[in-house]
This record gives C-alpha cells, sequence and structure tokens, in this order.
C-alpha cells in the first residue's frame, strides 16, 4: 500500500481534491481496519503515541464517538477542546479581545504539539452565511502542517460521504450500474446544512455510479456541485439526474437516501469580499418547507424501488417526518451498518493521513 501518497494531507473538500483511485484507496483500508477489528486483531501499532485533537461547534453523536474509538484503537490519544471552554477561534476580521483567539495562533499552537486536527462547524457558529464555516476550517488548514480534517461543514461531509461508500460498495461490491437517489425528505427543522447531499453526489459519481438528485423547487444545492458531479458522471462514465418530482426517485433505484436540507433562503448568501449578496429569509424558508410536508419515506415510496435496494440515512433521522419507523426499522435499511462504517471510515482516514504503519 502506498500510504506516503496521503501522509501529511487535509481531508476537507476530498470528493473534489482526492482522485477517485484514492477514494479507492481509503475505502479498501477501512475495509481492511473493519476486518481486522471484527476478527479482534490489534491495530495499536498503527497510531501508536499520536494525538488528534478535536474540536465540534456543533453537536454529534456518532462522529464524536467513532473518531474518539478509532484513533484509541490505531493506539493514539484524543483530546477534545471544547470551543466554549478554549478561548473560540476567529478568523482573520473576528476577533472579539479576551473572547476569541486568532486561528493562526491556534493553529500553529496545535501543531507543535499534537499530529492532526479534526473540526465540525456549520449552522449558527457560521451565523447561517453559505461557505464561513467551510472557510473557517481552511484557515486552519493554512497554518497547519498537521492534517486538517473536515467533519462536517456548511458545504461538505466528506467523512459520512467515505462511510456511505464504504457501505454501498459492500452492500453491492461496486458502482458501476448502480442507481443512487439522494432525495430530500421534509423535516420540522427548517434549518439544516447541505452538506451531507453535496458530498453523497459528488462521490457517487466519482465512484461511477448512476445518481439521482430529486428535490422539491426551493431546494436545490450549491450550483458548484451540481457542475462537479455532471463533470464526474462523464469522466467516470455514470450518468446525473436532477428531478423534482419525489416518486421518480424511488422507481428502480438499488439505493435511496432521502433526507433533508436547508432550502436556497435558508442561508446568507455572500460575495469573496464578505459582503452580502443575499440574506437568509426565515418566512421563505419556511413556507418552502410547509409546501412539501409528503415528502416522506414510507413503504409506498419504497415499493418503488428495486427488491434488492437499500435504505440509507446519516442519521439522526426525523421519524415520523423524513421517514417512517416501518421503513427505517424495515428490513431494506442500512442506516446502522453506514454509522457503524463511520468507524472504519475514520480510521482509514486518520491512518493514511497521520502516517500510520499500516
Ligand atoms: N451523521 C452524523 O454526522 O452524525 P452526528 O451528527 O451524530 O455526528
Amino acid at each position: 500500500m502506498k500510504t506516503n501518497l496521503f501522509r501529511g494531507r487535509d481531508w476537507i473538500d476530498a470528493e473534489l481534491d482526492y482522485t477517485k483511485e484514492e477514494w479507492e484507496t481509503m475505502i479498501d483500508v477501512a475495509l481492511y481496519l473493519k476486518r481486522k477489528y471484527l476478527m479482534g486483531e490489534d491495530t495499536s501499532y498503527i497510531l501508536k503515541g499520536k494525538t488528534l485533537f478535536s474540536m465540534f461547534f456543533n453537536q454529534s453523536l456518532r462522529t464524536r464517538s467513532t473518531f474518539a474509538a478509532g484513533i484509541q484503537q490505531l493506539g493514539g490519544y484524543y483530546v477534545e477542546l471544547d470551543p466554549g471552554k478554549t478561548y473560540m477561534p476567529a478568523r482573520k476580521g473576528y476577533d472579539i479581545p479576551y473572547k476569541t483567539e486568532r486561528i493562526k495562533d491556534v493553529a500553529e499552537m496545535l501543531d507543535r504539539v499534537g499530529d492532526a486536527l479534526s473540526i465540525r462547524m456549520y449552522g449558527p457558529p457560521a451565523q447561517w452565511i453559505y461557505g464561513f464555516a467551510n472557510a473557517t476550517i481552511k484557515e486552519f488548514a493554512e497554518y497547519s502542517n498537521n492534517p486538517i480534517i473536515n467533519m462536517e461543514c456548511d458545504k461538505y461531509h466528506p467523512t459520512q460521504a467515505l462511510a456511505d461508500m464504504i457501505t454501498i460498495k459492500e452492500k453491492f461490491g461496486g458502482f458501476k450500474g448502480l442507481n443512487i437517489t439522494m432525495s430530500w425528505a421534509y423535516s420540522g427543522s427548517i434549518e439544516k446544512p447541505r452538506a451531507v447531499p453535496q458530498s453523497v453526489i459528488m462521490a457517487a459519481a466519482k465512484m461511477g455510479a448512476n445518481v439521482t438528485l430529486a428535490h422539491p423547487a426551493g431546494f436545490e444545492l450549491d450550483p458548484d456541485v451540481i457542475a462537479a458531479t455532471k463533470k464526474f458522471s462523464k469522466q467516470y462514465k455514470g450518468s446525473f439526474k436532477i428531478t423534482n418530482d419525489f416518486e421518480e426517485g424511488f422507481k428502480g433505484a438499488d439505493v435511496v437516501y432521502p433526507k433533508s436540507w436547508g432550502s436556497v433562503p435558508c442561508f446568507t448568501y455572500t460575495d469573496e469580499s464578505g459582503k452580502t449578496i443575499k440574506q437568509k429569509n426565515h418566512d421563505e424558508a419556511e413556507k418552502l418547507n410547509n409546501a412539501a410536508t409528503n415528502w416522506m419515506t414510507t413503504q409506498k415510496q419504497m415499493d418503488l424501488t428495486d427488491q434488492n435496494a437499500v435504505y440509507m440515512h446519516c442519521l439522526p433521522a426525523d421519524r415520523g417526518q423524513e421517514v417512517s419507523d416501518e421503513v427505517i426499522d424495515g428490513s431494506k435499511s442500512v442506516v446502522i451498518d453506514e454509522a457503524e462504517n463511520r468507524l472504519h471510515a475514520h480510521k482509514a482516514i486518520m491512518a493514511l493521513l497521520m502516517g500510520g504503519r499500516l
């Protein structure tokens, strides 16, 4: 295994920055580490003595528990830095005396005393300004020699996408000819990032699958993500289509992944200088959401899928809104397999980026 291709790199916009072959290596390494874990083999030599620092600006169950367990299973240490208890890391131009600390200083300090830093930030800590959290994580990367790992920002959730690709590979053996639908689903919460759908459609297209994106009008994803998905579909000989018809996304699908995300007015948009172009509009977002309460996955929609189809969701799911209990607890649901694979995905990312001995 050529692990030196990965050592020291960041995992931030991974669907864009890592090649198809590198994604395949990540999946292979994750499955190798999963086999070792299931066989009870010792893997504590892989990252012996290395430290992962972790910063969550938002809540988390799966990402937090699996990064913490993963680094320790590889022989390293996990140190969680609660941004409320440290000084709040701030980008250049956002300093508040004795409340915040400039990201440059935080990153350079942590660089000296540990081996990687993982960060989650989206939504309120980034004032719902689309792209602000992604830029914040990149500012850490600018001043850090150690790998920076994006544990979900307002644009991408690449550790989730890797776990999802591992799960699909396990269920179907590969991606060629596979019909994967990423669909919007209704939720009573109108404020959610677009990170999961954006990462999943790009990753699935990069792996060569036939990707369908289904959502009501008003829930369009970032045009740059749509352009990249189209480009990958062409390059890797899959296909990509967008529909505003909920049930069309289920017809004949092998994989359905219905989850909610914020509508276009859920976010504030700025130009490159930081000037507001379009302000978040709560009333408009609520109106769009309330018009789409019928986008809940029930058995009726699942009956339209292929007989061997799987239902995916990154969790947490809004039961009774995004999905019925019957579906998420049903025989086609692989949501716990996906969550389990977060552990193995994160171990692969850390082992490869932090210079593990595989
Ligand atoms: N899917 C996911 O990222 O879960 P958590 O928010 O619990 O980390």
